[in-house]
């Protein structure tokens, strides 16, 4: 059982009162407290039938396990100034505005370069190597990763270029910009979402995504693990540039049962998926992460996107396992509309859980140590 996982549904779990223990007490709780996560996903689809199942299993488990841990910290109150400042400057609806606000940094030459490297044919493992060891985090971030639980290996991986052959090169540009994008906003903290939580919620997306990827034989898993990664991108930025907003949207989420995206449309004339497609778009990533970021929570909109459908379904996971969090950790109704989601199997979501609950530990240790330099 992961360690971030148990330390995090417990803590949700406290709220019910109870600590440590096993037996039926235990399932009932773990039951209720998971309940509270699914109570405005709709109708029982199979999947969420699933998931709400292998949810209350992890949540029990760690009871059991008598795992301890403090209550979660309730939403603060915001500043007066920062009320004051998010109600000047931000019109409804200014996605450009927004995104120049949010004062985006340019992305890294090195993932840049890598880039550039992986259109051309074939590049060398000596070549990206080359390119890798100009930055010493993402060097360290990728020998970490090699020589982590996740790969095994017996003897210990001390090149880069050995590395980068390990790991395999689409791997090690989703690492480059998975450490970036962590560092993003580490110096300006949002109000109303905490950084740790988010990205935690944002790695654990991406490896859900890349894992589901990963079983169904999609040809470039990496490519979901970025869409994963960057999925809410945009409500990080409302969060740190209209701090107000965001607090009246989650409020209407809760008070008035609304899912995030129905608030979003009445309180900021957009939804963070169109933010996060404008922020995609300032850094030229390319069109099919844009389109992924903007329709994960309705891949129906976008019926070509693959990885949109993907990254929804794993969005809902992870809100299931209560793996982090965004400040709305409420699980939204399922996209049924999109026909893509009967093409994948219960028994792949299935083994996409338990490779999701294996590897989130790690993969945040990797990015979250790579992003603090
Ligand atoms: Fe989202
Ligand atoms: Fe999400």
């Amino acid at each position: 059982m992961s360690d971030i996982l148990s330390g995090v549904v417990v803590s949700q779990a406290m709220g019910l009162e109870m600590q440590g223990g096993c037996g039926r007490d235990v399932q009932d709780i773990a039951e209720e407290a998971v309940a509270r996560r699914f109570r405005l996903s709709g109708a029982a689809h199979p999947f969420l039938v699933l998931l709400r199942r292998r949810a209350v299993e992890a949540l029990a488990q760690s009871l059991c396990a008598g795992v301890s841990c403090e209550l979660p910290a309730p939403r603060m109150p915001l500043p007066p100034e920062v009320t004051h400042e998010a109600n000047s400057g931000v019109a409804p609806g200014d996605l450009d505005g927004l995104a120049e606000r949010a004062r985006l940094p340019a992305l890294p030459q090195v993932f840049l370069e890598l880039q550039h490297a992986m259109e051309r044919e074939e590049p060398s493992y000596d070549e990206l190597a080359a390119i890798i060891s100009k930055d010493p985090r993402l060097a360290a971030s990728l020998l970490r990763l090699v020589n982590g639980p996740l790969f095994g290996f017996r003897a210990p991986v001390e090149t880069v270029s050995r590395a980068v052959a390990a790991a395999g090169t689409r791997r090690v540009t989703s690492l480059a910009l998975g450490t970036f994008v962590l560092g993003l906003f580490r110096e300006r903290p949002p109000h109303v979402v905490n950084l740790h939580d988010f990205w935690l919620h944002s790695v654990a997306t991406a490896l859900m995504a890349r894992a589901l990827a990963t079983r169904m034989g999609r040809d470039d898993p990496e490519r979901y693990f970025v869409a994963g990664l960057l999925h809410d991108i945009g409500w990080l930025a409302i969060c740190a540039v209209w701090p107000a907003g965001a607090e009246r949207v989650l409020d209407r989420c809760r008070d008035l049962g609304e899912t995030l995206t129905e608030a979003e449309r009445a309180e900021l004339g957009m939804t963070h998926g169109e933010m996060g497609a404008a922020m995609l778009r300032r850094w030229n990533l390319p069109p099919v992460l844009v389109d992924a970021v903007q329709a994960h929570h309705a891949p129906s909109e976008a019926p070509a996107s693959d990885e949109a459908l993907l990254v929804h379904l794993a969005d809902e996971a992870v809100k299931a396992f209560g793996i982090g969090g965004t400040g709305d950790d409420c699980i939204q109704p399922l996209d049924t509309d999109a026909t893509g989601l009967r093409s994948i199997s219960a028994h792949d979501l299935d083994a996409a859980c338990e490779a999701l609950l294996e590897g989130v530990d790690e993969m945040y240790a990797v990015l979250g140590a790579g992003a603090r330099g």
